[in-house]
């Protein structure tokens, strides 16, 4: 196994499928509309660029950089806005497109956030979610696949700035 991985938990023609069940929801509950995708990087953005090219909905694209404050690998709570949107989101219909929703404390606190803007409506996509860690109570609209409360790199995610190249979802070997 390449690059400390002790299993690769998801294969890239599970992630292809997953991707299209999800966007078949996508424009099936958006015809006819316009939809905002708003991604939260850096995590969102191999799964947002697939996500969108399977899109037959009218889409347009903008991006978030939040942290959440404090140190580790717990959230504390809050979220701070490195880089905002560029767009204005009033009236709008906004999907947030997340990687995964561990905790669900940063999606709590950029909804609220969001939601103050007035939107005409906010929904949330998440390519993954570890349901067991959850301590917010996150709606999660368009949900990719659950998994257990394992630390998975790649599609995207990362383990401190690597792995994020990997066309598969895998667990870190410790
Ligand atoms: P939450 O506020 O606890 O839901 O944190 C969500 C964020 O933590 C995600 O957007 C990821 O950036 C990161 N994260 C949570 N679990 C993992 C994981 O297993 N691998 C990589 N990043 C993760
Ligand atoms: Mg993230």
């Amino acid at each position: 196994m390449n690059k400390k991985l002790s299993k690769i938990l998801i294969d890239k023609t599970t992630i292809d499928s997953e991707v299209e069940r999800l966007a078949a929801e996508i424009n099936r509950d958006y015809e006819g509309e316009e939809v905002l995708l708003v991604g939260l990087l850096k995590g969102c953005f191999v799964f947002m660029s697939d996500l969108m090219r399977s899109l037959s909905v009218s889409c347009s694209v903008d991006f978030m950089i939040v942290s959440s404050y404090g140190s580790g690998t717990e959230s504390s709570g809050k979220v701070n806005i490195i880089r905002d949107l560029s767009e204005d989101i009033k009236g709008r219909n906004v999907l947030i497109v997340e990687d995964i929703v561990d905790s669900g404390i940063t999606l709590d606190c950029v909804m609220d956030i969001l939601r103050e803007r007035k939107p005409a409506s906010l929904k949330l996509c998440s390519f993954l979610s570890k349901p067991s860690r959850r301590q917010r109570d996150i709606k999660i609209d368009y949900c990719g696949i659950e998994i257990e409360d394992e630390f998975v790199v790649g599609y995207g995610l990362d383990y401190a700035e690597k792995y994020r190249e990997l066309p598969f979802v895998g667990v870190l070997a410790d």
